[in-house]
């Protein structure tokens, strides 16, 4: 006769073998963690809470009442990470291949409105072979109700999809509504139809890796926002992210004390911009000079690489960077572009953190391809984010700003708190050759010397228009500065933002142009 307590130890140690050591060493062997190892590398030591160990399935069908597995293939729960509670499920492959069942779901359910209770994040750790097979419809409403839940908290709570294994058919919408995707690469992969019903249907040959790895969905797709090489760097990652978010949206991300001077100056700023306007640089380079140690965390690094995005701090501040990448499409905002950025700034905006952006950007792509995809819809969108954006707003044109795109790129006249330009910006409709092509076409035509007189009409164009005097002496940019000032300007401005208040009108939701 066995006591409670020897009873309730053979079901946790059950539970914490998951699938069986078979199962176990065979995760191992394909590169990756546990189930209940990267729950443990996820929390701070000792501190996660399991919850639901014991519960089981509840299908009587396909011989799976011999198999009932404590907890069901998924590990559920709380603890800290750096001090902060965070809510977690971690799926299972080495039970029924991690897939989801009534009672799996109910228990990943149970974690994410726990979540929205206390105002915690919550992080999805996928390794699953999707819906469980023997449930049936049942699986497929476990899935609909997690789908629920990712929409009602988005917004409310930060919530991060790491996908670490197979994720596949419908299953991959849970992630996809969440924040962030991590992908760890040669292990994962997302997607909605898999190569053999592909080339059932297309004919099209493709692996799974070239279909739905993680560079895939990193650089083409667009779907995550990270690859990293393992999954212990993937779990390090979730933590150094956490750490730039708030726990919900009526919090403020955490302060982090640093030593790097408020008023540090770097000189090498005043040439970093080149000063012929074509000429490219790295705005990199400029983000690693400003921010508080040189510390940037980018988001979509692979994806758009025109637009950078990504955390860092100023002053000890969590704050969300945009800025125009001049190396990649002389910095052109095109479709993929304002997409990624767009998402970017409603993040930051949904959960308080502030918006710096840097400005570089000679316009809107031009092209059959980009008008016909939808660089109207594409563009609306960003400059629709920035708009209804009500947390601190600031802005350095560091060299050009041209037609639409100064508009859209948190310019003052969309409620942008603070804009500084450097003294060598070009703030204008066009760029000084495309004005003067356009407005003294038929005198160059006519004129003796036409490469001559065009260089001076350029020359008169810049100095009259395309710099930031005129934009400056309207109050559309607070102040130009010296690059070296770029930190010190930064911090001051965002300081005075510390009680920022405003909002928008009252509605149900806005109609963003999806
Ligand atoms: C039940 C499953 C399962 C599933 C895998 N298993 N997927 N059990 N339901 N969906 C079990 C296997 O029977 C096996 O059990 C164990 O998990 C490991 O699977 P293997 O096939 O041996 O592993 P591997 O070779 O690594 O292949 C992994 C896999 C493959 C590619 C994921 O298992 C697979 O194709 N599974 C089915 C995927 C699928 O079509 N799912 C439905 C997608 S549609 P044993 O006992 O041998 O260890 C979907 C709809 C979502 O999910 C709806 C949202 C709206």
């Amino acid at each position: 006769m066995t006591t409670p307590n020897e009873r309730l130890a053979d079901l946790e140690r059950r539970a914490e073998l998951g699938g069986g050591q078979d199962r176990l060493r065979r995760q191992r062997e394909g590169g990756k963690l546990t189930a209940r190892e990267r729950v443990d590398l996820l929390f701070d030591v000792g501190t996660f809470e399991e919850l639901d160990k014991l519960v089981t399935h509840r299908c009587r069908d396909f011989g799976l009442e011999k198999e009932l597995v404590p907890g069901d293939g998924v590990v559920a729960g709380h603890g800290r990470v750096d001090g902060r509670p965070v809510y977690a499920f971690t799926q299972d492959f080495t039970v029924f291949g991690g897939s989801l069942s009534e009672t799996n779901a109910a228990k990943i359910v149970k974690v994410m409105d726990l979540a929205m209770k206390m105002g915690a994040p919550v992080v999805g750790l996928n390794d699953s072979g999707g819906a469980r097979i023997q449930e049936g419809v049942v699986s497929l409403a476990g899935y609909a109700d997690i789908f629920l839940r990712n929409t009602l908290a988005s917004g409310v709570i930060p919530q991060i999809s790491a996908i670490m294994g197979p994720c596949a058919g419908g299953a991959v919408y849970s992630p996809a509504i969440t924040d962030f995707n991590i992908m760890v690469e040669g292990t994962s992969y997302m997607f909605v139809t898999g190569p053999d019903v592909i080339k059932t249907v297309t004919h099209e040959d493709v692996t799974k890796e070239a279909l739905g790895g993680a560079m895939a969905h990193n650089a083409t797709s667009g779907v995550a926002h990270f690859a990293v090489p393992s999954d212990r760097e993937c779990i390090l990652l979730i933590r150094e992210l956490l750490g730039y978010l708030p726990s919900n949206n009526l919090d403020d991300a955490p302060r982090v004390a640093t030593s790097d001077p408020v008023d540090r100056e770097d000189a090498s700023l005043d040439a970093l911009v080149p000063e012929q306007p074509n000429q490219p640089y790295d705005m990199h380079d400029l983000i690693q000079v400003v921010v508080d140690d040189g510390v940037f965390l980018e988001v979509h690094q692979h994806y758009a690489q025109n637009i950078i995005c990504g955390f860092a701090r100023l002053g000890g501040r969590s704050v969300g960077l945009v800025a125009n990448q001049p190396k990649v499409l002389a910095g052109c905002l095109d479709i993929d572009a304002s997409v990624k950025a767009a998402r970017f700034v409603r993040f930051c905006d949904a959960f308080n953190i502030p918006l710096i952006t840097f400005e570089d950007v000679p316009g809107f792509l031009p092209g059959v391809q980009q008008e016909h995809a939808g660089i109207i819809r594409a563009g609306a969108k960003l400059l629709y984010a920035y708009a209804e954006a009500t947390v601190p707003k600031i802005t350095v044109i560091t060299r050009k700003a041209y037609g639409g795109a100064y508009c859209v790129m948190a310019s003052k006249h969309i409620r942008t708190d603070f804009n500084f330009a450097y003294p060598m910006a070009e703030i204008a409709v066009m760029g000084p050759e495309g004005a003067v092509n356009i407005l003294y076409r038929r005198e160059l035509q006519d004129a003796a010397d036409p490469v001559g007189r065009r260089a001076e009409l350029v020359a008169e164009f810049r100095e009259k228009l395309a710099n930031p005097f005129v934009a400056a002496s309207r109050g559309y940019i607070d102040e130009v500065i010296h690059p070296r000032m770029t930190r010190a300007k930064l911090i001051a401005a965002l300081a005075s933002c510390e009680n920022k208040r405003d909002k928008n009108p009252p509605k149900k939701h806005g109609n963003i142009p999806l």
